[in-house]
């Protein structure tokens, strides 16, 4: 073990400049900043009213100082910490006595936790994959105060002195108050979700804070809470591009602030109400390493069947199977791919799930197997929340019998007037008119209740996979006379609720605001939770139950989950969408953003609803989204009940765009597919900000309006009404227009200006990179069998590689069944090398090669030795046709120039 343990303190006032930073760590004052006055910072012991600002007094008044020796062990070492002054506080319930734990899990994985010793306090159930063993040299040095000094500590980078945490002020470590404040190495700070974030990059001036706690709230541009809890950042930390990032492993309701110290120093204030601290620092050095090391940590990303990566389309409230048969005709008809139809709730009876309604619905068995017959997958919709109709309602009646539904935590929370079948279940509203239950998929008899419902419905229903809504969960109006009443106590009503009790719409200032109440119990078998603390873990716990009991219904196949709720590791079980946004070119703007970040938070498979779920968008706004959405990773149309189709069919100009675009998509999908396996076996992202590929561009920074596939596509969408050129910005290297095959940029970086005409969305293959595709279809199902092709962009040294992946599209993995092949092109020369699984190809050809940029017209050329004369040669660009080549024999094509 490397450990750095420094004894720091003398030079604490000027490494900290604490005199001065202490005062600007501002009190938390419930409902804001605003609210402060001198008498209210009275109220706070801890904090001192100075120069109009209530502010944290300094460490060595209200907060802890190092007690004791450290003691080593083989993973790290601990030390205690005591309060300095109990007398100081914010809320009540400091915990005296403290134990920092310095935990060394890989050399780019460290591990720091801030426990009660003496009574053990909620910490996430759910483990994070570390190694047996710790790795031998470690990226980092972690240093802390001398015993008997105020307690700060400071995490550096051992290669070159960066600093990773560099702790400022007093920790507060209360019972239902966790703060602590970090002075950052950079203000290029981007993550924290699930919220809306204007820009990419963290703003710092104004001080910014924003809530994280699950909660069933459409996309805003407010400050808001949104669907799922991922309080984790990512940190760019100086000029060359050396980054890491930083979890804070709760699952409480939590809020981060940015803000600037006083000499301009970027800082991050951390607030959480329960559990412990547990910080997990990943050190990167690259933003890519920093995604791999975290996706391994949580669970690297599901693998998406092949079929999914296709166009899905949906809406709440085709209302019949008739306007689902039209819909497809016209889909049809217009020529525009789709692999996937979903079913929103409008398919139930009663909005019960597991039932189809009997009128408008009644022939949707055959209505599936039609479109199956079309090579189309069926996506149903399924909410966690089930009628209390026990003996009537299969589901519910099972259930009950499993023990399956939450909890009150406490007898005495019963409702007196709760129907005796409701037992002690915590009974709300949501859809159905009947009162709901909710299941607690922590429990694993509730798992393997759900398995059983789904595969029950499997057989009434032959649906391809599930989108669970409604997990946060969701409850509606809650608190008021005729919803769930939420006992009004230290759960539902914390000391200090975090601006999730306040923002938007949350109307009576309480965290069971529009979910269930916190005075709740949940169990994983072994250990009672309160919701409280498990709240947003919710609709984690479903997706994995979900996803299992897919795995079980069908053992062959990878299963296809789509969830709403989201918390580190859901990636692992499926899929994501950014919820209920508005038809709005700021929302569809912004969509980028949470697709980057959610690829930061390994949850690759990601979109927003394309074309807006509320409100109507006009045939411009859908054009171009479904321009945008075309390169989400997960592209699905859908909107709300009662507003026209938006479906790609309801303007004729749209559909022309949408079959253009969608073609587009399928043609490229054997590279994203390629990137999503690369994600799942090594956690690598899909979708990428410009800075993780050219992290020393510092320019590349605030570029959040443009993004990229892998390392080899830059897709840069039109996302302002009117227009028809756009700006784009140009990583250093060569940018060949992916469509008509010339160099768009050479001089990079540079911003240049390009035509970008209704029908045209503005997309690059980078020089260097060999993308491998295959001719589009209408579905996946028959692109799969069409001939393959790869375009060859070269890079100022003629040379370019890339990679395939192929498979069956949704079987188990296995190496025997897959195909990997690696290609390279070098001075006139390319060969592909077959790594392994050559029968998984059996029957398809290479058919086409395209070479871009190529300042010479050939004069022959030969594939394995063979002459042919199918090629061309215009504008520096070479193509072969026709070529017919087996994917399953290695190829080395010659040019003679
Ligand atoms: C809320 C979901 O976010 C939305 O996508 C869905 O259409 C409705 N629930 C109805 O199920």
């Amino acid at each position: 073990m490397t450990f750095k343990i420094v004894t720091l303190f003398c030079s604490f006032a000027i490494a900290f400049g604490l005199e001065v930073n202490d005062k600007v760590l501002e009190c938390p004052f419930p409902e804001g900043q605003d609210v402060a006055t001198e008498e209210k910072c009275g109220d706070y012991s801890a904090c001192q009213w100075t120069d109009g600002l209530c502010h944290m007094r300094s460490n060595d008044e209200a907060g802890y100082y190092v007690s004791g020796q450290m003691e080593s062990n083989s993973r790290g070492f601990k030390v205690n910490l005591q309060k300095k002054d109990m007398k100081t506080s914010l809320f009540g319930g400091d915990v005296e006595t403290l134990v920092f734990e310095v935990i060394h899990h890989e050399n780019h994985h460290l591990q720091i936790k801030i426990y009660d010793p003496e009574t053990s306090r909620f910490e996430v159930p759910i483990p994070l994959r570390v190694p047996d063993t710790p790795g031998v040299s470690p990226l980092y040095n972690v240093k802390i105060s001398s015993e008997g000094q105020p307690f700060d500590f400071h995490v550096t980078r051992a290669a070159n002195g960066n600093s990773i945490f560099h702790s400022i002020g007093p920790l507060t470590f209360e019972d239902q108050f966790l703060q602590l404040h970090t002075q950052l190495a950079s203000s290029y700070l981007y993550g924290f979700g699930e919220n809306p974030h204007s820009s990419f990059r963290h703003v710092f001036d104004p001080r910014t804070t924003f809530p994280i706690f699950a909660r069933d709230r459409g996309f805003t541009t407010e400050h808001a809470n949104l669907y799922g809890s991922h309080p984790y950042y990512t940190l760019v930390e100086d000029n060359d591009g050396n980054t890491h990032s930083v979890l804070l492993y709760t699952s409480n309701a939590m809020e981060y602030s940015t803000f600037l110290l006083p000499g301009g120093e970027p800082a991050l204030t951390l607030r959480t109400i329960g559990g412990i601290i547990d910080l997990h620092f990943f050190l990167g050095p690259s933003p890519e390493d920093v995604n791999s090391q975290y996706s391994q940590a949580i669970g690297t990303t599901h693998f998406p069947p092949y079929w999914s990566l296709g166009f899905q389309l949906s809406r709440w409230g085709y209302n019949s199977t008739t306007n689902i048969r039209k819909l497809q005709e016209r889909m049809r008809f217009m020529n525009i791919p789709q692999d996937v139809q979903m079913l929103d709730i409008d398919y139930m009876d009663g909005k019960h799930d597991f039932t189809f309604d009997p009128d408008h619905f009644h022939d949707l068995p055959e209505l599936v197997q039609e479109l199956h017959n079309h090579d189309l997958k069926v996506v149903i919709i399924l909410d966690p929340a089930l009628i209390t109709n026990f003996d009537t309602y299969g589901p519910s009646k099972r259930g009950k019998a499993s023990d399956v539904f939450l909890k009150w935590m406490d007898q005495d929370l019963v409702p007196d007037n709760q129907k005796p079948e409701c037992e002690d279940y915590m009974v709300g509203h949501v859809w159905p008119a009947e009162d709901v239950v909710f299941p607690d998929f922590l429990n694993p008899e509730t798992k393997k209740w759900w398995a059983n419902e789904l595969k029950l419905f499997k057989k009434v229903i032959d649906y391809d996979g599930v989108w669970i809504d409604m997990n946060e969960p969701s409850n509606f109006d809650t608190n008021q006379p005729w919803s769930l009443q939420c006992p009004k106590n230290h759960l539902d009503v914390p000391p200090y609720p975090t601006q999730a009790a306040f923002v938007g719409d949350n109307k009576i200032k309480r965290l069971s605001e529009h979910s269930i109440c916190m005075s709740g119990n949940q169990t994983d078998g072994d250990s009672t939770f309160l919701h409280y603390d498990v709240h947003s873990l919710y609709g984690w716990s479903e997706i994995v139950a979900t996803a299992e009991a897919l795995k079980e219904i069908n053992p062959e196949k990878r299963p296809m989950v789509l969830t709403r709720s989201t918390f580190p590791g859901s990636g692992h079980f499926g899929i994501h969408w950014l919820g209920d946004n508005t038809a709005d070119w700021e929302h569809m703007r912004m969509s980028i953003i949470g697709m980057l970040e959610f690829n930061m938070f390994g949850i690759p498979m990601v979109g927003a609803d394309i074309c807006g779920f509320f409100e109507e968008p006009d045939m411009e706004m859908c054009a171009r989204w479904m321009q945008l959405g075309a390169f989400y990773p997960f592209c699905r149309n859908h909107n709300t009940l009662g507003l026209p189709d938006q479906d790609p069919t309801a303007w004729p100009e749209v559909a022309e765009v949408s079959r253009s675009v969608l073609s587009l998509r399928y043609k490229y999908l054997p590279y994203l597919y390629t990137l999503f396996h690369k994600a799942h076996m090594h956690g690598s992202s899909v979708v990428r900000p410009l800075w993780n590929v050219f992290p020393s561009d510092v320019g590349s920074r605030d570029v959040d309006d443009q993004f990229l596939w892998g390392n080899g596509l830059m897709v840069a969408p039109v996302i302002t009404p009117g227009a028809t050129t756009r700006d784009i910005y140009f990583p250093q290297g060569l940018w060949y227009d992916l469509v008509s095959g010339q160099l768009e940029a050479k001089e990079g970086p540079i911003t240049k200006r390009v035509e970008a005409p209704l029908k045209k969305i503005p997309v690059y293959v980078r020089g260097g990179i060999i993308l491998p595709f295959q001719k589009p279809s209408k579905n996946t199902v028959q692109s799969r069998r069409n001939p393959f092709g790869l375009t060859v962009a070269l890079a100022e040294d003629g040379m370019a590689s890339g990679s395939i992946f192929w498979d069956d599209g949704d079987g188990n993995q296995s190496m025997m069944k897959s195909y990997m092949a690696w290609f390279s092109y070098a001075q006139g020369e390319l060969k592909m090398s077959i790594k392994h699984g050559a029968g998984a190809v059996a029957g398809l050809d290479l058919d086409s090669i395209v070479i871009l940029g190529s300042s010479n017209a050939p004069t022959s050329i030969q594939v394995n030795g063979q002459n042919i004369v199918s090629w061309s040669y215009s504008n520096h660009v070479i193509t072969m046709y026709s070529l017919k080549w087996p994917m399953d024999k290695e190829i080395h094509v010659q040019i003679k120039f």
